[in-house]
């Protein structure tokens, strides 16, 4: 398959931020390129590859306004946000391993440029990076919430993976998962910006409540995507969770709604995925309606997140996280 390279490569940043945020991305961009000089060899090659290829950097975003809503932006507020980026990149490389899949981003993924080997310790390389960057900044609680955080991302990719192909009818491992490998370094980026700007206890615990809602309904869209996506403004592939075997919310809901698709089940335990059913199970997902019910637990979730957002202090951060929002929303109508 072969994307094409646009300006804007996964299409949301552009209209996610206001013109007078741009300073913010800007920052953000040139300190995560600084924060990758000191690498050398393939392993810079494989930074620079992903950070170049663009991305919507919703996570720093939310770690510096998150952060603005109780307290000034500080260099030490931008080192936090710039090494959640590179945790952020750092689960890519290795989830597209895992994934076994050659975009992202509108560009090949690091293995299919480097090779798996390569790949995993560019991965590693950032995590450590994003570490050291918090040591050196002497953030002690957000080092010990993105160690936590990381661990957590861990054990929901590795119960996806015991997952794969298996009779999963079970809502509640599906919500494990995706708290795990997704909501929790939402959760943990707005965690960290308020923590950073001494935010009271009570409001920290707040805004990751926010992160947290935010961050479900952002995994639940992208699995919605995944189904019926466009893959240029995606930046990659369709159907990867279902070839995959990756059974995601929209194929729970098809599979619990409707006892016509009962042989459903047994083909989809199948490896590998029998390609010939994309076009039966796409079809079955876009008329059965599961999509929008998809849709509005993800709504549910994105309530949740604006009730929590309603408790923190009215400001142009509160205005610019309520945005991100309704853009996210808006995303997967
Ligand atoms: C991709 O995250 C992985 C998921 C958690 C769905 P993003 O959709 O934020 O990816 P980029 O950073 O914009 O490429
Ligand atoms: C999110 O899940 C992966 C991470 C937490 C890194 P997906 O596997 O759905 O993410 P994409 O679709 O590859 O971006
Ligand atoms: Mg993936
Ligand atoms: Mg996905």
């Amino acid at each position: 398959m072969v994307y094409t390279r646009n300006d804007s490569p996964t299409g949301f940043q552009r209209t996610l931020i206001n013109p007078e945020e741009f300073n913010y991305i800007d920052l953000i961009e040139s300190k995560l390129i600084e924060a990758l000089k000191d690498s050398r060899g393939i392993i810079r090659k494989i930074c620079y590859h992903i950070l170049r290829a663009g991305g919507k950097r919703v996570r720093p975003l939310l770690v510096c306004h998150s952060g603005m809503l109780f307290g000034e932006a500080s260099e030490e507020l931008f080192q936090a946000a710039v090494s959640v980026e590179l945790i952020h990149m750092a689960s890519l490389i290795h989830d597209d391993i895992i994934d076994e899949t050659e975009f992202r981003r509108n560009q090949p993924t690091a293995q299919a440029l480097w090779g798996v080997q390569h790949a995993v310790l560019g991965g590693d390389y950032l995590f450590a990076k994003a570490f050291r960057i918090l040591a050196d900044q002497k953030l002690v609680e957000p080092l010990e919430v993105m160690a936590h955080t990381v661990q957590t991302m861990c054990q929901g990719e590795i119960e996806q993976d015991s997952d794969q192909f298996q009779p999963l009818t079970d809502f509640d491992r599906y919500y494990s998962r995706i708290t795990q490998k997704t909501a929790s370094l939402i959760e943990a980026s707005c965690r960290v910006g308020a923590l950073v700007c001494q935010a009271p206890p009570d409001a920290v615990e707040t805004i990751a409540q926010f992160g947290l809602h935010l961050g479900l309904a952002y995994q639940i869209i992208d699995d919605i995507l995944d189904f019926c996506g466009d893959e240029i403004y995606m930046g990659k592939p369709k159907f990867t969770d279902l070839t995959k075997g990756n059974l995601t919310l929209p194929i729970l809901l098809l599979l619990e709604r409707s006892s016509e698709y009962e042989w459903l089940k047994e083909k989809l335990q199948e490896r590998p995925f029998d390609q010939t059913l994309l076009p039966i199970i796409e079809n079955a997902i876009r008329q059965s309606g599961v999509l929008k019910e998809a849709y509005r637990i993800t709504v549910n979730h994105l309530d949740i997140a604006r009730q929590n957002l309603r408790q923190c202090p009215n400001s142009p951060e509160r205005r610019f996280l309520e945005e991100l929002t309704d853009k996210l929303q808006a995303r997967a109508n």
